[in-house]
């Protein structure tokens, strides 16, 4: 620690006879670059101290605090708060918090996709964490795409870190049943759409779905996100990090206890590539497949992996199928069960789902206390719930499970799954019968085509129709977006049908339902894809059970298909996805160019831990 100056005390650092100490932490690392040290120390002390900083407080570990705040981001609404918090924490633990923005993203306000400008974020995250004099750093984020991007750019960067999410909104109410975004979001869209719910209710609905700030309050991407950070150890488990609602009082708690982690991270230097093993990744997928949580999560799992020098191609889809026939499904949350996060807070949350998950976890992981996930769970109080307790039903015993096992299951089998694979959150099916289903495949060429035929009433659709949606992947839909969950066709809905066979290269959201299976690879618009070949009344044949996705078109027939089709892209020149990315200027053509495929992560090439290829 320094001692106070003032102008009469002649400052050490502006010795010249004096090598300066670049001890690699505080104030005097990573100094911009004028060909003399001193200097730079000099210029950026005088211009810190424009901002009324002493000496003393200029010689304490620096805390960065990540600020993505933005109005147009109300999953964000509560950061200025956090933020007091943390600087709070920092300061009463002797550090120096220092705030810095990055992008912020909403999902909706970024257009085509937020997914688009994750990669984008990543990078901005990464090269100011690596830029700036920071000693170990908070990353506040909390929306969907958010975490995933701060930890991606974060493992890079390899700072210490600590993550701080801004927590859940509350649920809403509409005529005495709770509400909340973004499940009952779709459901009563598409109540709406079948015509049982008319415009009143729907504008009603509008202003009660999502009543407070904060992330959505279901088992969404960010929530599944926010969960996956605490079994990673990248919060601390002695608080409810994941689960605390944004509005809570508690949230601010754990914000200030953030600051004073970040402290003594910024003392121990525990960095990300030292902290995250093989089994803290094994720890967080046994924790999605018992939350039920977002398919997202395997996409941002798969680019975070693919980050760490050291770990970068052990995770593969195989090992996300594999855990999850083992893993039961214990949370009843939606989509796929009935309840809210706030529920999910209050039965306990994450401290009493790892407990019930103890056996199939790796105890030995390191947490960002520096102490094992098994010495703090043997460490911190924990009370369960008496078995009477209203509550009781959300977090289900290890042995009565609400889904026995693979609540999302990786397809690998089969010529649509074969290649890259596919994902589907067989938890969240409506209608189970489906999850073994054979029928004729209708086939929609992009989002366009879908918005201008789905509800058209000569289309040519039965209950038993396999819907398929091309083009909406990583290159042939920039942001590969959350389209993957196909309307069902309104003639059919006005029938009562709920749910259908539905597939894509693309994504869904976290907090929606059905059969719908996503992220096939390679995507339609690669001139290899099988899913590219598929046409009307092709017969598809979907099992679950046997992680088989077929469509009925012998060898042959798709080497002719394919041949046809490069034909007709090499012809189409610029009219195609794949052919015109070589062209495109900005971040639009880096993004197409280098973003690799969903199972992989869907980053840039060059991002990742092996770099570009
Ligand atoms: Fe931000 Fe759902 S829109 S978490």
């Amino acid at each position: 620690m320094g001692t106070r100056s003032d102008s009469s005390t002649p400052n050490p650092d502006y010795d010249l006879s004096r090598p300066l100490s670049l001890d690699g932490s505080g104030l005097r690392q990573k100094l911009a670059s004028y060909g003399d040290p001193h200097f730079s120390l000099f210029m950026r002390k005088l211009f810190i101290k424009a901002l009324g900083y002493s000496e003393d407080a200029l010689s304490r570990p620096i805390v960065g605090i990540v600020n993505t705040y933005s109005s147009f981001n109300p999953c964000h609404a509560n950061i200025p708060q956090l933020m007091d918090a943390v600087k709070r924490g920092v300061q009463l633990s002797g550090g120096l918090a220092i705030d810095f923005p990055t992008i912020s993203l909403h999902e909706s306000f970024a257009s085509p996709t937020s997914m688009y400008l994750r990669n984008l974020m990543s990078m901005d995250t990464e090269e100011m964490i690596q830029a700036q004099p920071v000693d170990s750093v908070v990353l506040i984020g909390g929306c969907d795409k958010t975490t995933p991007a701060q930890l991606m750019g974060a493992i890079s960067a390899n700072k210490p870190i600590i993550h701080l999410v801004t927590g859940p909104m509350m649920p809403g109410s509409f005529q005495g049943a709770r509400i909340g975004a973004c499940t009952d979001c779709r459901n009563n869209w598409a109540k709406f759409r079948a015509g049982t719910l008319d415009i009143e209710d729907i504008s009603a609905l509008n202003e009660e779905l999502a009543p407070t700030g904060g992330t959505c309050g279901v088992m969404g991407t960010a929530s599944t996100m926010s969960c996956i950070l605490l079994a990673l150890g990248l919060m601390p488990l002695s608080l409810p990090s994941a689960t605390a609602p944004a509005v809570s009082s508690s949230r601010l708690r754990i914000a200030e206890a953030t600051g004073t982690h970040a402290v003594a991270l910024a003392r121990s230097q525990l960095r990300p590539q030292a902290l995250l093993t093989r089994e803290s990744f094994l720890n967080a997928i046994t924790v999605l497949q018992a939350i039920g949580g977002s398919t997202n999560a395997i996409v941002h799992l798969m680019a975070i992996v693919n980050r760490h020098p050291q770990l970068a191609g052990s995770i593969k889809l195989q090992t996300i199928d594999d855990i999850g026939l083992k893993t039961p499904l214990l949370v009843d949350l939606k989509p796929s069960g009935d309840n809210y996060m706030t529920d999910f807070h209050n039965a306990g949350g994450m401290l009493a789902l790892l407990h019930e998950l103890k056996p199939l976890l790796h105890l030995d992981a390191m947490t960002i206390t520096g102490r094992t996930l098994g010495e703090e769970l043997a460490s911190i109080p924990f009370r369960p719930l008496p078995l009477d307790s209203p509550l009781s039903s959300i977090i289900h015993h290890f042995n009565k499970p609400l889904y026995p096992s693979s609540s999302l299951v990786i397809l690998s089998k089969g010529n649509l799954a074969s290649a890259g694979g596919a994902v589907i959150k067989a938890s969240a099916s409506k209608d189970r019968s489906l999850l073994s289903h054979t029928g004729p495949a209708v086939v929609f060429s992009g989002p366009q085509d879908l918005a201008e035929r789905i509800d058209s009433p000569s289309l040519s659709v039965s209950p038993s129709s396999v819907l398929i949606l091309q083009n909406i992947g990583p290159v042939g839909n920039p942001g590969m977006p959350e389209a993957g969950l196909i309307p069902i066709p309104r003639k059919l809905a006005a029938k009562g049908v709920s749910d259908m066979l539905r597939i894509s290269d693309g994504r869904m959201s976290g907090t929606a339902g059905g059969t719908i299976i996503l992220h096939i690879s390679p995507e339609s618009a690669d001139p290899e894809s099988v899913l590219g070949i598929v046409q009307d009344g092709d017969v598809i044949t979907f099992d679950a059970e046997r992680r088989y996705l077929h469509v009925e078109i012998d060898e042959d027939g798709v080497r002719d298909r394919m041949a046809q089709r490069k034909k007709m892209m090499a012809s189409e020149g610029s009219g195609s996805a794949w052919v015109a990315r070589e062209r495109e200027r900005g971040y639009r053509g880096l993004y197409k160019r280098e973003v690799n495929q969903a199972e992989q992560g869907a980053d840039f090439g060059f991002l990742t831990a092996a770099g570009p290829s």
